[in-house]
């Protein structure tokens, strides 16, 4: 069963395969990484494990039993309880529910590991899939987003408030 693990140093390899992959379908509803992106890997890795320990963001993958990775799940800026959720989803596993379960698990670690109340995400209008996924993980429309901060496209951001789930007693 795909397991959702924070991403340190020895996992590079499957990010980059996993990015590499699926550019192509990546950059049909997000900005491309750009060439930089892929020469330059290990030290934009390096820079995402520094932030990550300094604890400014917190990124975790989704890992499949063979350890590849099938997704990638972001919280970024994280800054009084909030957060800003970014995600992608392999091509192969495409409209399998993926990004929606494992969006809903990200919630919940979010509050439960980080101690996040709120969670944020921008998306672009034409990008269906991604609206769905929030919608369907309890997130709600806010306002429009400035087009500068998803690849100059008109968009909109979602916010979802998080609890901490309780034990349940037995
Ligand atoms: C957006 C993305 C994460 C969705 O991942 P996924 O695992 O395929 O999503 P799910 O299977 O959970 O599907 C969620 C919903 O979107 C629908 N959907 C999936 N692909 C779709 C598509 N290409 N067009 C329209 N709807 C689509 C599903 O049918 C499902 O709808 P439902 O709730 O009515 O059943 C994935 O397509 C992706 O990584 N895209 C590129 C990066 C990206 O857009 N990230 C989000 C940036 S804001």
């Amino acid at each position: 069963m795909p397991e959702l693990k924070q991403l340190h140093v020895g996992r590079a390899p499957a990010v980059l395969a996993f990015e590499l992959a699926n550019r192509a379908y990546f950059a049909a509803s997000v900005s491309d990484r750009g060439d930089d992106f892929f020469a330059q890997f290990t030290d934009r890795y390096n820079a995402l494990l520094a932030e990550q320990e300094a604890g400014i963001c917190a990124f975790y993958v989704l890992v499949a039993e063979d350890s590849s990775v099938l997704g990638r799940f972001n919280l970024v800026d994280i800054e009084d309880q909030s957060a800003e959720l970014g995600y992608r989803v392999a091509q192969h596993v495409a409209g399998c529910g993926v990004a929606t379960a494992t969006v809903r698990d990200v919630c919940q670690l979010a509050a439960a590991q980080h101690g996040l109340r709120t969670l944020r995400a921008a998306t672009a209008r034409r990008n269906v899939a991604s609206q769905k996924v929030l919608t369907n993980a309890g997130f709600v429309l806010v306002g429009p987003a400035d087009p500068a901060h998803i690849g100059g496209k008109p968009g909109t951001w979602y916010q979802r408030g998080l609890v901490l789930q309780p034990y349940s007693a037995i």
